[in-house]
């Protein structure tokens, strides 16, 4: 599904003659200069220039550039001006370069490194905006230019498969074809601004369960339709310049030396020039490697060496240390790796170091971070991303006129948590919580009171004793007994849910239930504001709850977004990524999880997510989609037909697809209308729906927008193991038009003929 774009063509055209005039000025003289040495003049072609500088290397320096030369360095070679690459996690701010993440996540983290904190990508991918992904990447990559580096590793695209996985926050939840749309986005801000982004962990990273030693079978079609598209997307319609390679193995081989997954599907499938970089120590051999397309390996040098001796890495399964110049010599000498394939992997980087400019350009850093600007870029993030999951009796927007007293009650209340722990938690130079938030816009008038409620789980142990508890409690209850209204913030934090391991239960942390339930008996104007990135369960209360809200982890503005949308200063639009079960054992990948022996296998193919829960028929506590606004829409005339109908489309559009949508309540808000393609007819097995259009609709009180998809073949298609290519059985279609996966609004019937 592409969405039309208007006048494209002519915006094109004012670049390239604004850019072309500069470049005619002193060519020649530049020219005659750098007649000697073309791999130095920039006018050059990137080919040609790669090609020179690539003959002018002595096979050892060659050799070099396959490993770092630090913890987030690559190898320069100075002699020829090759400049290191300079690297930060990714992908949700620019975090410490200073090592492993135990160490710059610390107290006593040795480099201070305080940057904009955006929300987590589950909460971005909620926005389903991605023109604010975009700005979002663009933002983070002027950070990393600031600060003098040169590459942000990320964006995270491994698909939600799993409710526990530590890292579902960093990603953008369950489906493909949105976590498509929000890395392509995110990556086209990134190399707009000539840093080198890195789409990652490639591929089935889909738990952090003995990460680097699980092994996942997953089949050839639920590869192609679930966990490549985004990488593709990347490819194939950003371009991006870097892939990591994950830590676990695929189908029996580690990702890092796997050639069906590095060579045959990424370069040959998928036509990526750029290179491969390996997650941090997940190499375990060396001509494998090298022969396999993984370029770079990371860390390196001297850290590498230390953070390898410590001996604690070796026992989690990492590797390091498998491309040093001498190995990869000595494998060459030995006949195992050819010249041809060392040269290959070092034009990859070679290419990228020319293509990204920073060749040319190097970033030497000193400018701002942290600017208004960015700051309101990760505001409007964590606003747009917040989904309003239940509001009965409309208790919400709170009225700060009407209201006198708040009780802020929980574990996350009073503490921003910001992010999911490990190499993606970025260190703000503020945060706000969700206290201070609320505090700040219900103003003077309104007497806000916090209590604590309970202990976050494992964090003070003096609050976790029996007596403790029951005091935290009994405080709570009487807060909220004495305020108009009560909000309780509850989840999880970096220490319970994070990189290296998996949330142990889907359950909130200890405690967390029961003081909800609490609150709501003292209370019957009770919200429940969840800040966490992966499911709860949520059975125990929901039904009584009569307001919730989820805001994952927000970053360093999450408690100003929560505020503006209990105040009703913004609406909520927000739409859940990702499917909220019931409970785990609903989950499709429950049964084969995390798997036996080292082996996950993915025997629940392509039913993931919505694709299991609406095929199968299994009621989630919360569908895909799903999210409700302070105003209604409607939505009318479908129409699928002819691609005259669309004012504009790509060459590969086959039918358009047109609706209006009206805002038919009394306040301006957004509408997510997502566009689902049901395929009925086919003769293989394929899930009821699958989501292959949004669009994120502003809307004044009375308003009506039309809105418009383009479909393609491949919005019908699957992937076929037999004819090695996505096909679309002719026949009748149903195209879906609705407000989530279980509420769709409008159908048409689409007849495709080959
Ligand atoms: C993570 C990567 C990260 C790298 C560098 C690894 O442990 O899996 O996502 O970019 O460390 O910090």
């Amino acid at each position: 599904m592409r969405v039309p774009r208007l006048h494209f063509h002519r915006f094109s055209v004012i670049i390239l003659l604004t850019t072309s005039l500069p470049l005619s000025i002193g060519a020649f003289a530049q020219q005659a200069s750098q007649a000697n040495a073309p791999y130095k003049d920039a006018t050059q072609p990137v080919d040609k220039r790669v090609a020179d500088l690539l003959g002018r290397m002595t096979l050892e320096e060659k050799a070099t550039m396959l490993s770092g030369s630090g913890w987030m360095e690559s190898a320069p070679i100075e002699r020829l001006g090759i400049p290191a690459i300079k690297m930060a996690d990714g992908p949700l701010g620019v975090r410490s370069w200073a090592g492993s993440s135990t160490i710059t996540n610390s107290a006593g983290n040795p480099v201070k490194v305080l940057t904009t904190s955006f929300p987590s990508g589950v909460a971005m991918a909620a926005t389903w905006d991605t023109e604010l992904v975009q700005r979002e990447g663009q933002a983070i990559a002027q950070e990393v230019k600031a600060l003098g580096r040169d590459m942000i590793l990320g964006p995270t695209v491994n698909i939600n498969r799993v409710p526990l996985w530590g890292r579902n926050f960093e990603g953008y939840g369950e489906d493909p074809y949105l976590t498509s749309r929000m890395g392509v986005a995110y990556i086209k801000g990134v190399q707009g601004e000539g840093v080198i982004p890195s789409v990652k962990h490639f591929d089935a990273n889909n738990e952090e369960f003995e990460r680097h030693r699980i092994d996942a079978y997953v089949d050839e079609r639920t590869l192609h339709e679930i966990y490549l598209p985004a990488f593709k997307a990347a490819i194939q319609e950003a371009h991006v310049w870097t892939v990591m390679s994950a830590y676990n193995k695929l189908n029996g081989v580690h990702c890092a030396e796997s050639a069906p997954l590095l060579t045959d599907i990424l370069r040959k499938e998928f036509g990526f020039k750029g290179f491969v970089v390996s997650d941090w120590g997940s190499t375990y051999s060396t001509a494998p490697t090298v022969n396999a397309g993984m370029d770079l390996e990371m860390p390196g040098g001297p850290p590498m060496k230390a953070w390898m001796a410590t001996g604690q890495m070796q026992a989690a399964g990492n590797g390091a240390g498998w491309l040093t110049a001498d190995k990869v010599l000595a494998e060459m000498k030995a006949g195992h790796i050819s010249e041809a394939t060392l040269n290959d992997n070092v034009s990859r980087i070679l290419r990228v170091t020319f293509e990204s400019g920073i060749f040319d350009h190097p970033h030497t850093g000193g400018g701002e971070v942290d600017t208004p600007a960015q700051q309101a870029v990760a505001r409007q993030g964590a606003t747009e991303g917040i989904v309003l999951l239940k509001n009965s009796g409309s208790l919400l927007p709170l009225d700060a006129t009407k209201i006198h007293s708040i009780a802020v009650i929980g574990p996350n209340a009073a503490v921003a948590r910001t992010g999911g722990g490990g190499s993606s938690l970025v260190r703000p130079k503020y945060a706000i919580a969700p206290l201070d938030g609320i505090k700040e816009r219900a103003g003077a008038g309104v007497d806000v009171k916090y209590s604590l409620g309970i202990g976050m789980e494992k964090e003070d142990p003096t609050q976790d004793t029996p007596e403790a508890r029951a005091e935290l409690l009994k405080e709570a209850v009487g807060a909220a007994a004495k305020a108009d209204v009560a909000v309780v913030v509850v989840g999880r934090y970096s220490k319970l849910e994070g990189e290296s391991f998996d949330v142990k239960t889907m359950d909130l942390p200890a405690g967390q239930d029961e003081l909800i339930e609490a609150v709501e008996q003292a209370n019957p104007h009770t919200i429940v504001v969840l800040n966490t990135g992966d499911p709860v369960t949520m059975t125990k209360w929901i039904d009584k709850t009569p307001a919730l809200l989820d805001m994952w982890y927000g970053g360093q503005e999450g408690g100003h977004a929560l505020a503006s949308i209990l105040f009703g200063d913004a609406n909520p639009s927000g739409k859940l990524p990702v499917s909220l079960p019931k409970r785990f054992e609903d989950s499709p990948a429950y049964a084969n999880y995390p798997g036996q022996n080292l082996k996950v296998n993915y025997a629940e193919g392509i039913y993931v997510g919505y694709r299991y829960f609406d095929t199968k028929q299994v009621e989630p506590q919360f569908p895909f989609g799903f999210g409700l606004s302070y105003t209604t829409f409607e939505y009318k005339n479908l129409q699928v037909g002819p691609l005259e109908l669309l004012p504009s489309h790509t060459p590969s559009s086959l039918f358009a697809v047109t609706l209006k949508v009206k805002n038919a309540g009394s306040r301006a808000g957004a509408e997510v209308v997502q566009l689902y393609v049901h395929d009925g007819h086919s003769k293989i097995d394929r899930p009821v729906h699958e989501l292959k259009g949004f669009q994120r609709v502003e809307l004044k009180p009375g308003e009506t927008k039309s809105v418009m998809f383009a479909l393609d073949h491949a919005d019908l298609s699957y992937w076929s193991p037999e004819k090695k290519d996505w096909v679309a059985d002719p026949g009748t279609f149903e195209v879906q038009v609705g407000a989530s996966s279980r509420d769709i609004r409008l159908r048409a019937p689409l007849e495709f003929k080959p």
